[in-house]
């Protein structure tokens, strides 16, 4: 199996979790846009969507899928979305795509997190994929130089690219995380970020994995 026919097995695993009537939270990337597809399929039977981009929601629109606003909306039963790193107990990082505020928002907003993600994801220790930090544009070098203070790592900013919300992208590189829930609290805690790529004082509900053996249900 490919890359992609992986990402493919587990949108569609995902919508097993699907409840008729209800609001689906719909994350970003090409794993969740997989998960777009598989639920312009069954379009019919949710209420509408919650999107944690202006890319998702455009995809979804084009399916003819109903987004509403978070505002409008009192609950979100279930959210759906990939992964660029995931360890064993759902701790996440994300953000690859840059949208990870929208993601944490919508998350936090959701009953329960579905991530999907093929097998090249999960880790057993975080951090080799660089983890993103929106940054609010005029405390780029102020929080860049807290980063190395307090937890380590490079952090080189993501040329070229502004976030759904107008603000800056600094990756942080040659991080070893050993504590993801402490490292996301210390990030939290520095002046001008906005969000850190951590997922983890709020894991995933479930990880669904696609593998060459077919899609694993961790929990
Ligand atoms: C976007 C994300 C994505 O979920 C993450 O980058 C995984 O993407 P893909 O499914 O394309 O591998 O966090 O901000």
């Amino acid at each position: 199996m490919t890359q992609d026919e992986m990402k493919q097995a587990v949108a569609k695993a995902a919508i097993e979790y699907i409840e008729a009537g209800t609001i689906v939270g719909v994350g970003t990337g090409s794993t969740a846009n997989f998960f777009i597809d598989e639920l312009a399929k069954i379009k019919h039977k949710i209420d509408g969507t919650v999107a944690s981009s202006e890319a998702s929601a455009e995809r979804l629109k084009g399916h003819g899928i109903e987004v509403f606003d978070l505002n409008s909306v009192s609950e979100i039963a279930v959210y759906v979305d990939g992964a660029d790193e995931s360890n064993k107990f759902l701790h996440l990082i994300k953000g690859g795509g840059g949208a990870l505020t929208r993601e944490k928002i919508v998350a936090a907003a959701s009953k329960k997190f579905i991530c999907i993600a093929d097998e090249s994801k999960l880790v057993d220790v975080m951090g080799k994929f660089p983890l993103p930090i929106e940054v609010i544009p005029m405390a780029r070098s102020l929080v860049a130089r807290e980063i190395i203070k307090q937890i380590g790592g490079e952090p080189v900013l993501r040329e070229g690219f502004t976030t759904d919300n107008g603000n800056i992208i600094l990756d942080v590189h040659n991080l070893e995380i050993m504590e993801p829930t402490r490292i996301e609290q210390i990030l939290n805690n520095i002046t001008g970020v906005v969000t850190n790529g951590l997922f983890a004082i709020k894991p995933a509900t479930v990880l669904l994995l696609g593998t060459q053996d077919g899609v694993k249900t961790i929990t």
